[in-house]
């Protein structure tokens, strides 16, 4: 009985690696950012700036960054950004309704124990920062207007993006997630590109 026991949990334990495994190859995207040196070989100035978007787009389409950019009331989980477990709400603040508030259970780090992310001033993006569901030149739109980005001008989006702690969590999101493509400074440098460049749309 013992030894069976533990085979089962021997195999367990090796197929949950073999899952582990697979789904980072099956993935099958860089992990890494191209930096804006690479982009160096397109002539066009406005297609070149487009081009710095782009990539950085796919960090800004990252289950990592849209979960707490969703399109609805409702934050989303997991690389799968599933509706957020238990039923949680932005509340006017974006930090939840009074009677159920993120840090109630949302705490300074992350708490890996229990697979919980955590920052200081854990909040949802508001409304019109939603970013789920929206193609890469949408967001560029929407980034750029100061409607819809918290009154900032493009430069002020190089150190939001860049330095940011809250932005930062995305590359060091804890136990369970992956994080967002390459590093926080690589993102630096393609949201600085783009802006010395003009900062145009894809
Ligand atoms: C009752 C506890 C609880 C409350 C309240 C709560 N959360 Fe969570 N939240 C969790 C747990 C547990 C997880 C991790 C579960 C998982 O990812 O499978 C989580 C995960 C998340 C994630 C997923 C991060 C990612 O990319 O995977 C986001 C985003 C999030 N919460 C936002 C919020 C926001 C915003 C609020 C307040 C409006 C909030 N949560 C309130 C328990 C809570
Ligand atoms: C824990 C939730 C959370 C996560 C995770 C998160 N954001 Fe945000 N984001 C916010 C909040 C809250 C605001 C509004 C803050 C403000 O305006 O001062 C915001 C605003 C922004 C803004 C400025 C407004 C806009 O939409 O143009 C940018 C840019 C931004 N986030 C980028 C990112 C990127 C890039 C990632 C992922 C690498 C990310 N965020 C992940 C909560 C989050």
């Amino acid at each position: 009985m013992r030894s069976g026991l533990s085979l089962g949990a021997a195999f367990l334990a090796a197929s949950l690696l073999v899952g582990a495994a697979a789904s980072r190859s099956d993935a099958g995207e860089p992990s890494t950012l191209a930096p804006p040196q690479s982009f160096a070989g397109i002539a066009d100035p406005e297609a070149r700036s487009a081009a710095y978007f782009t990539e950085l787009g796919k960090v800004l389409t990252h289950p990592r960054c849209t979960n707490c950019h969703p399109a609805g009331d409702r934050p989303r989980q997991g690389d799968e950004a599933r509706p957020h477990q238990p039923p949680v709400f932005r509340g006017a603040d974006g930090k939840g309704l009074p009677a159920l508030r993120c840090a109630s259970c949302h705490r300074g780090a992350n708490f890996d124990p229990a697979g919980l992310p955590g920052h200081p001033i854990w909040h949802l993006a508001p409304a019109e920062m939603a970013w789920e569901g929206k193609t890469v030149p949408q967001i560029c739109a929407q980034i750029k207007d100061p409607a819809r980005n918290g009154g900032r001008s493009p430069g002020d989006l190089i150190a939001h993006i860049g330095d940011d702690t809250l932005v930062g969590w995305a590359w060091a999101p804890g136990r369970g997630r992956s994080p967002a493509l390459g590093t926080q400074k690589a993102a630096r440098a393609l949201v600085e590109a783009w802006v010395e460049s003009g900062a145009a749309c894809p």
